[in-house]
């Protein structure tokens, strides 16, 4: 159920327990201390008290389960934004995918799946692969195509549910807060999170959850993570749009130091892309060249650490 229906859920539930107080208060009143039973119709019958106390206790009954229905439901929708995730991506699970789907998305996107690729093991069949704040699934579907057979978890329930909707090959998506993943230690041969650090409340605690997660030794922790040096970045948070408001971008030297716990972290920017957009066929160019010469201002970090 998406935030918005829980939220209506929870105001209907909220107004039916006020409905119930008001009327059976007042019934209870008159049933009780009023001059005619609402039963026999008799002034001052023994029933009067009875009935008041049958109804009552059906009243409490009824106060207490839409109560407790209500705190159910509005604690359910207000988790993922509360205090896991910076940001509820609840309502951005529509249209995320778009970003991809636009000419200077696709680009950016082709150019850091080569990067990603780069650093996966050949040959994902047979190997099991986490992908930590899926999201939409997109980052699952290169895996799967990588022959990884996939576990995606993420905070928000309608990113899953899209992701659920892609009918990925061998991949599954779970609800889950990445501060806790509910996972065996030592199961995954890869454990992967693409932009998901920038938003998360402790990203030091989530690469430790990933680093459980994955076989040691012999598994591979990989980060994908939006470059604060990168000039596309530096416009982003410029803007002032909420999504990257929010977020917490990191710089080559940031990311290797958050992974340096973990192992000696290769770090590399991916997608330097010109800015101005009649330069954008360029970008194949510009980006061999900002590898080649080590540039650090690809628009995505990706780091691999070999546990
Ligand atoms: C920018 S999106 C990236 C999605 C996907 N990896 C991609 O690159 O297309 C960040 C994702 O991290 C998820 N996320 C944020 N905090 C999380 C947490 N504590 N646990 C699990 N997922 C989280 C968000 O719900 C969101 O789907």
């Amino acid at each position: 159920m998406a935030t918005g229906d829980r939220r209506l859920l929870k105001a209907a539930f909220s107004g039916v327990w006020r409905f119930l107080a008001w009327w059976g208060a007042m019934f209870a009143f008159l049933a009780g201390f009023g001059t005619t039973c609402p039963f026999c119709g008799q002034p001052g019958c023994p029933c009067g008290p009875a009935s008041a106390g049958v109804l009552g206790g059906l009243f409490a009954t009824g106060v207490f389960l839409t109560r407790w229905l209500g705190k159910r439901l509005g604690r359910e929708s207000c988790k993922p934004a509360g205090h896991a995730s910076k940001l509820d991506f609840d309502s951005l699970a529509g249209r995320y995918d778009r970003w991809y789907d636009a000419p200077e998305g696709a680009l950016y996107d082709r150019l850091e799946k080569r990067a990603v690729a780069r650093l996966l093991p050949r040959n994902g069949w047979g190997k099991e692969l986490l992908d930590v704040g899926c999201g939409t699934g997109h980052w699952a579907s290169f895996f799967s195509e990588h022959g990884f057979t996939i576990a995606g978890v993420d905070i928000s329930p309608s990113m899953i549910r899209v992701a659920r909707g892609k009918g990925i090959p061998r991949a599954s998506f779970a609800i889950a807060d990445a501060h806790e993943l509910p996972f065996d230690s030592g199961r995954f041969d890869v454990a992967v999170a693409i932009t998901t650090l920038e938003f998360v409340r402790d990203p030091e605690a989530v690469l430790w959850e990933m680093v459980r997660c994955t076989r040691r030794p012999g598994g591979l922790v990989l980060v994908g993570a939006l470059n604060a040096l990168a000039p596309i970045n530096r416009r982003r948070k410029a803007a002032g749009k909420a999504t990257y408001q929010e977020a917490r971008f990191f710089s080559p030297r940031e990311l290797k130091a958050l992974l340096a716990p973990f192992g000696e972290a290769r770090v590399t920017s991916a997608a330097l892309v010109p800015q101005a957009r009649w330069l954008l066929p360029l970008a194949p160019l510009t980006d061999a060249l900002g590898r080649w010469l080590h540039l650090p201002y690809g628009a995505l970090l990706v780091a691999r650490v070999k546990l």
